[in-house]
């Protein structure tokens, strides 16, 4: 039977049902960055702004009920999205910006923004319930799909070394491992791997093709 889910663009009203989700996609990495994680995402959620505002983020819903979350972002987007955070910051904890601003900076060294050609998947997460029926496969498939549909030659994510399942799933939808990462600083942070999906190639054709059946389910 199949699993009916619709994908769309987040709301602010999402929030109190998308910052969970958002958290499960790096509960490590995001604790080190912003310390009281929960409560900061769902307040960066529904303001929109930045690179964990709902403007970033497309939500699968089912029944009403929002079950999967994923961000996107270019490289010309990266400005907008820093400064937005920042704004955030500031609102939620003032003074406490300038260490998350910090922490920020050491993460970027371990998780690089994309380059100019690469559309950047990232925060995907589906709620437990629901995992194993094609959610999180739907999701990375629109992405897959607007990064077709915009020429950008790549799409690429990073996982933690840690989700073996996530790089499983990610090998499974074409995604090879482009390089890995390795956490130089103090404080609990997975290396990361840099996965990355080729859009140039000749096979890309049958390759959405792959994508758009396993979606079916
Ligand atoms: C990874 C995740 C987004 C996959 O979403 P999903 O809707 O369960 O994925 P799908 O149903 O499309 O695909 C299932 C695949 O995901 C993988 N997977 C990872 N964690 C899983 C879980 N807890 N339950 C079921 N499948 C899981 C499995 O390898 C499975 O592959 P298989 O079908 O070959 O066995 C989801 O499990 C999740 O939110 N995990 C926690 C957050 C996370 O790790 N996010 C990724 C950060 S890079």
């Amino acid at each position: 039977m199949t699993f009916s889910i619709v994908l769309r663009p987040a709301r602010s009203s999402d929030a109190a049902a998308a910052a969970p989700l958002v958290y499960c996609s790096g509960p490590r990495e995001l604790d080190y960055l912003f310390g009281k994680a929960p409560e900061f995402l769902r307040f960066a959620f529904e303001s929109g702004r930045g690179a964990f505002g709902h403007a970033c983020f497309t939500v699968a819903e089912r029944e009403g009920r929002v079950v999967g979350v994923v961000a996107v972002a270019s490289a010309q987007d990266t400005l907008r999205r820093d400064v937005g955070l920042v704004w955030s910051l500031l609102r939620f904890c003032k003074l406490g910006a300038f260490g998350v601003v910090t922490r920020g900076l050491r993460l970027s060294r371990l998780m690089p923004p994309p380059s100019k050609e690469t559309l950047f998947l990232s925060l995907l997460g589906v709620s437990e319930d629901v995992r194993g029926r094609s959610v999180g496969t739907r999701l990375i498939r629109g992405v897959v799909e607007r990064a077709h549909a915009e020429g950008y030659a790549k799409v690429a994510l990073d996982v933690a070394v840690t989700n073996d399942d996530a790089r499983r799933l990610y090998e499974r939808l074409g995604f090879r491992v482009a390089r890995q990462r390795a956490w130089a600083h103090r404080g609990n942070v997975p290396g990361q791997r840099r996965m990355e999906l080729d859009l140039t190639v000749k096979a890309a054709a049958p390759l959405l093709e792959r994508l758009a059946r396993s979606g079916e389910a």
